[in-house]
């Protein structure tokens, strides 16, 4: 049984299932002008329809609503509120969130709302994008702005989702929007995220006194593949890179020094300027963690970029530490090759809560993509999800039964919806969507999560 009060919730975003990109003024994202671009998504997919939710959103409220959830984790889109990032606000844009969460609140479903979930409007990125200083005052604007207009109704805040991925993905590998692959401008991009946060929550707190705000970062275990050196140094640039250089930002003020020694030969940091850290480290009332797997890795040359591939053509998000390898850690994979390892969970749990500042987490992301598959008697069987699902929760619970002070689950993801350079090909829902006649039917590890969080607890071991 989870405590009384733990937030039993799903994580959508924007870009993944609104559709309608050209509806009621929005303007365009980076994301629009990546998915335009040949050889950019596997099967050349965009996400013009993606799940329709923008038409649709009742609808989904009300699955939401069936499935017992307390909160429903979603983003807004920037360039649907703000269409180029700065100046005009688009009213029509905000009011589809308003609608959106008067319904969520209808039913007694907490909204959390994440400002930031990759769909930078192009004419920043036109600017400079987010190795620019100046995105990071644009977004700390729109922020206060969405904050003003929707903190009335909406308690729970987040600002940057998975800021690794929109620098490293995004400006160093090229396999996200915008594509570039420029490893200094990458470092520039994933200061400018942090920073970004940190004006954010300034200017939200600013505001609203009352409001909870957090930020959010996806974090792996490390395990070198062996004990030798080289493999324990790939270990410690891995973990730098992907955990320690957002953790340590966001919770304790500073950049891990061998990180930055690491990245010396790209840059002379002169981009982080007096002050900055201090304002990333603003305090959070919490603090969202985005789980999905474990990396195990190498420092010899030829090892496989196994955990770590990407479905396009790219460059190695790894700046710095490009010849480290991701070995195959011998654990079952989900449809996307991410290997399935709940320990890995509570090892990153343990870690946060006892080497940084004590504030409330949230899993606000955790699940898996399988090849799930519609029946002739129309339902969706997912044993393997229900079981990826289950032993994380499991795992949550004995977080807290060791004093973590983990509050609350979000499932990714509610539904089936456009997985960025992967397309429409991996399926992470709880909700199964046909994506041709926009059907939703929920499969059996939705009716298994709503069954568990009926009981407030896992019931008997999933098979
Ligand atoms: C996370 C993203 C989310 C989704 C899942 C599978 O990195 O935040 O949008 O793509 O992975």
């Amino acid at each position: 049984m989870f405590p009384t009060g733990f937030v039993w919730g799903a994580a959508t975003s924007a870009y993944q299932i609104e559709g309608a990109l050209t509806a009621d003024g929005r303007g365009r994202s980076i994301w629009d002008t990546f998915c335009s671009q040949d050889g950019r998504i596997v099967g050349g997919d965009n996400a013009e329809t993606a799940i329709d939710h923008y038409n649709r959103y009742r609808d989904d409220v009300k699955l939401m609503a069936d499935l017992g959830l307390t909160a429903y984790r979603f983003s807004v889109s920037w360039p649907r509120i703000q269409p180029d990032g700065s100046g005009a606000y688009n009213a029509k844009g905000l009011d589809f969130y308003k609608r959106l969460v008067d319904e969520l609140l209808s039913y007694g479903i907490d909204p959390w709302l994440t400002l930031y979930h990759w769909d930078l409007p192009q004419a920043l990125e036109e600017a400079g994008g987010w190795p620019s200083r100046d995105t990071s005052k644009r977004f700390a604007d729109f922020a206060a702005t969405v904050h003003a207009e929707l903190g009335d109704r909406v308690r729970h805040w987040s600002t940057v989702n998975e800021p690794w991925c929109s620098a490293f993905l995004g400006y160093a590998s090229g396999e996200h929007a915008p594509g570039r692959r420029e490893p200094a401008a990458a470092l520039r991009a994933a200061h400018h995220l942090n920073l970004a946060h940190g004006l954010a929550v300034q200017a939200m707190r600013a505001q609203n006194a009352d409001s909870q705000i957090g930020g959010c970062v996806n974090v792996y275990p490390v395990t070198p593949a062996t004990g030798s050196e080289a493999d324990q140094d790939a270990a410690r640039r891995i973990d730098g890179l992907q955990n320690r250089f957002f953790l340590d930002a966001l919770l304790k003020g500073a950049y891990p020094e061998d990180v930055l020694a690491d990245l010396s030969h790209l840059s002379d940091m002169e981009f982080i300027q007096d002050g900055d850290l201090a304002t990333i480290a603003a305090p959070l009332d919490m603090l969202l963690i985005n789980y999905y797997s474990r990396f195990t890795v190498s420092g010899a040359p030829g090892g496989a970029a196994s955990a770590a591939a990407a479905p396009t053509d790219s460059g190695s998000p790894w700046i710095g530490s490009e010849h480290v390898g991701f070995v195959n850690g011998g654990r079952p994979v989900t449809s996307m090759g991410w290997e399935v390892d709940g320990s890995g969970l509570y090892e990153m749990l343990r870690r946060i809560a006892d080497e940084y500042p004590r504030v409330p987490l949230y899993i606000s992301e955790n699940g898996a993509a399988y090849d799930d598959l519609i029946g002739e008697d129309g339902t969706v069987h997912d044993p393997e999800r229900v079981s990826y699902i289950d032993a994380h929760l499991r795992i949550c619970h004995s977080a807290i039964e060791s004093g973590i002070p983990l509050q609350g689950y979000f499932a990714w993801s509610l539904m089936d919806n456009f997985e960025w350079a992967w397309g429409y090909g991996k399926r992470f829902g709880l909700v199964y969507v046909d994506y041709e006649t926009q059907a939703r039917t929920m499969k059996s590890s939705a009716l298994w999560y709503a069954d568990t969080i009926r009981h407030g607890g896992l019931l008997s071991r999933a098979q």
